[in-house]
């Protein structure tokens, strides 16, 4: 039997019983786990996050509830950093919407979002839940590199899609459909042999949903990607994460190793903007980093602590803007809806 690499990966991450985000026990984080994310390096993203939310809702005209929804929440340390993190009247102002049906990570995210829970200030939402109406800001943490997405490429006459048979993983001869017509427009130089991209099928559903239920406010997303040009010239394929160790390796343990696949910058960008948002468009998390930090003011506020502390954060710093770290390699993508 064929399978293509998508439903594959669909399965492997969210089959009820075996899926890897859908597992009792989460293997995320540092020791003995499989990979880590920009929240286990420090709070430094949740404290920028804070500063960015808070100008998104004086903009807003420092509206009384300023809802604050993150799908693909995991174990709610961005909500948690970012809690931690408000001042004053953003603070108070300030309603984090959990919402992600991992279990293992959903257990973590009642532990960790508990104070803000007991207040009211921290609530959970399933995902077959109806997405409220809301005014403050979407975010997400890389969400749109855990969905289910299809390789292809262009052998120089024709698509071809990639998929696991009874002898192995292999690439078959298929129609791409929208994908195709979307690749070739993205290609800058027009497609050379070789080229390919990832295609997400499920992205314009779960956009349209999110901005749907943005009345007035910011959407943002933090994710590993690149354009489509860059994604089509480097023949993006599937990613497999096991033990800290990265290959491409993505028919092997289903269900055991996390599956992400680049997100398509350029296409996400088009389909917020399809859904009546004003985006600036998309930018390194270095510069986005450098853009909203106070880093100055941080640097010295840092000189007052011991340097243990003071190492951990500049430590922080430098994992979220060095290139080669995620500086370059992760990108956030920023669009705004008017009241
Ligand atoms: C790579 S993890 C990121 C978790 C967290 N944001 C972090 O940075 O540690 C991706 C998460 O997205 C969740 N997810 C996938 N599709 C989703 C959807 N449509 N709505 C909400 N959560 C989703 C998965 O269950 C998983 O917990």
């Amino acid at each position: 039997m064929t399978q293509s690499a998508s439903d594959f990966m669909a399965q492997a991450l969210y089959h009820p019983e075996r899926g890897y985000y859908r597992r009792p026990v989460g293997p995320w984080g540092f020791e003995g786990k499989d990979y880590y994310t920009a929240l286990d390096l420090g709070p430094l993203l949740g404290e920028t996050l804070a500063l960015r939310l808070e100008k998104a809702w004086e903009r807003l005209g420092r509206p009384g509830v300023f809802t604050v929804l993150e799908p693909g929440a995991g174990r709610g340390w961005l909500g948690r950093d970012l809690l931690s993190a408000a001042k004053g009247d953003f603070a108070e102002a300030l309603l984090y919407l959990h919402r992600d049906d991992n279990p293992a990570a959903r257990c973590l995210a009642e532990q960790a979002l508990e104070p803000w829970a007991a207040m009211g200030k921290a609530q959970f939402r399933s995902e077959a839940e109806a997405l409220p109406p809301l005014v403050g800001a979407i975010l997400s943490n890389e969400l749109f590199d855990a969905l289910p997405a299809q390789p292809w490429r262009w052998t120089g006459e024709a698509w071809e899609r990639e998929v696991l048979t009874e002898d192995g993983p292999g690439w078959e001869a298929a129609d791409p459909g929208e994908a195709g017509q979307w690749f070739a427009a993205q290609a800058e130089d027009g497609l050379q042999p070789g080229d390919g991209s990832v295609w997400c099928e499920g992205l314009p559903k779960l956009v349209k949903d999110l901005c749907g239920s943005l009345q007035a406010g910011l959407f943002l997303a933090i994710d590993y990607g690149e354009s489509a040009s860059r994604l089509l010239s480097k023949g993006a394929d599937l990613r497999r994460y096991k033990g800290h160790a990265v290959d491409g390796r993505w028919w092997e343990e289903p269900g055991e190793a996390d599956l992400t696949a680049d997100v398509d910058f350029t296409r996400l960008e088009s389909l917020v903007r399809g859904s009546g948002l004003t985006s600036t468009g998309h930018i390194s998390l270095s510069r986005w980093i450098r853009e909203h930090a106070p880093l100055a003011a941080w640097e010295e506020a840092w000189l007052s602590l011991d340097s243990v502390a003071r190492i951990k954060r500049m430590e922080n710093l430098l994992q979220l803007t060095l290139p080669t770290m995620m500086g370059e390699r992760f990108r956030v993508l920023e669009a705004w809806r008017e009241p």
